[in-house]
């Protein structure tokens, strides 16, 4: 049985707890929205609800199967720190990709049919691209959704990207105009994993410091960026994914993840 449930704004004191509400009761299009994670890779093709058509392009969210490389990627944590999803444009690289797994591991919600690396406490991670901009603009809305200002001032993110809404708590907010510094999510285990962004233009500097779990690297970085990024997670045993489309042809990062051409040498004599 439908129920149309009708509530004021005002009666629930602000939009963060009216969200809240709606979650609890499944009840609207944005409580669907929150939930985007646990839509994706279904086991069979599943036609695009209505809710998703403003994050998704398609018709139809595709069953897993269909997205092979996706899979491998995702497998390939298990075995190796270090991995890149080097592809066309628009396949999906930084939703399903780099995205989807790095929500994984902050809350610790692997789906049943995970193949990939799995950290078993709350995670320290990074998401960086290029410029403030397009951390902002591209990576932060994927992950966290676009931004709502309370009729207080306050602003939240809608957590409308694929981090599941409901995980996500306290913000701290960068100097860049709505660029996310710090967000904490909230880890199956009830304790709470911490998400930075950071872009390449802020420079090697600005990556050096504390160890990470996870480092999202979701446009081609620079090669003195990715080494330090790979110091950053050495210690945590930690994973480093790049998701981006080659734009600078054969440069020294995109190297690193190409077939090394045969020498001819057998190095194990
Ligand atoms: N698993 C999925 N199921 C259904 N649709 C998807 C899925 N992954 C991605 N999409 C759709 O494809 C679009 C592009 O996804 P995404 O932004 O992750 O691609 P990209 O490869 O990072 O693109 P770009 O080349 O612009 O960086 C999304 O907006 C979404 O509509
Ligand atoms: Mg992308």
């Amino acid at each position: 049985m439908n129920q149309q449930v009708t509530i004021e704004a005002e009666q629930v004191g602000d939009y963060a707890s009216l969200i809240q509400l709606l979650d609890c009761l499944g009840a609207s299009n944005v409580a669907n929205r929150r939930r985007l994670f646990y839509t994706l890779f279904p086991d069979e093709d599943t036609p695009m609800p209505m809710w998703a058509r403003p994050m998704l392009e398609h018709d139809t969210i595709f069953a897993r199967h269909k997205y092979p490389k996706h899979l491998e990627f995702f497998e390939a944590g298990k075995k190796y720190r270090e991995r890149g999803m080097l592809s066309g444009n628009r396949v999906g690289k930084t939703l399903s990709g780099g995205g989807y797994e790095l929500a994984a591991h902050l809350t610790g919600e692997y789906p049943h049919w995970w193949p990939g690396r799995r950290f078993k406490r709350p995670i320290t991670a990074w998401a960086c691209g290029k410029t403030n901009e397009t951390v902002r603009d591209i990576l932060q809305t994927t992950l966290l959704g676009p931004l709502y200002t309370q009729p207080n001032g306050k602003k939240l993110v809608e957590g409308t990207g694929v981090i599941p809404g409901d995980k996500i708590g306290r913000v701290a907010w960068s100097n860049f105009t709505d660029l996310v510094d710090t967000i904490y999510i909230k880890h199956i285990t009830g304790r709470w994993s911490q998400l930075g962004f950071k872009s390449y233009e802020r420079g090697r500097g600005a990556f050096e410091g504390t160890a990470r779990h996870v480092i999202l690297l979701d446009e081609e970085p620079p090669e003195d960026i990715y080494g330090e990024c790979v110091i950053r997670t050495a210690t945590t045993n930690g994973i480093v994914m790049l998701t981006f489309t080659s734009l600078d042809g054969y440069t020294d990062v995109v190297e690193k993840f190409m077939p090394q051409p045969d020498t001819g040498i057998d190095m194990e004599a």
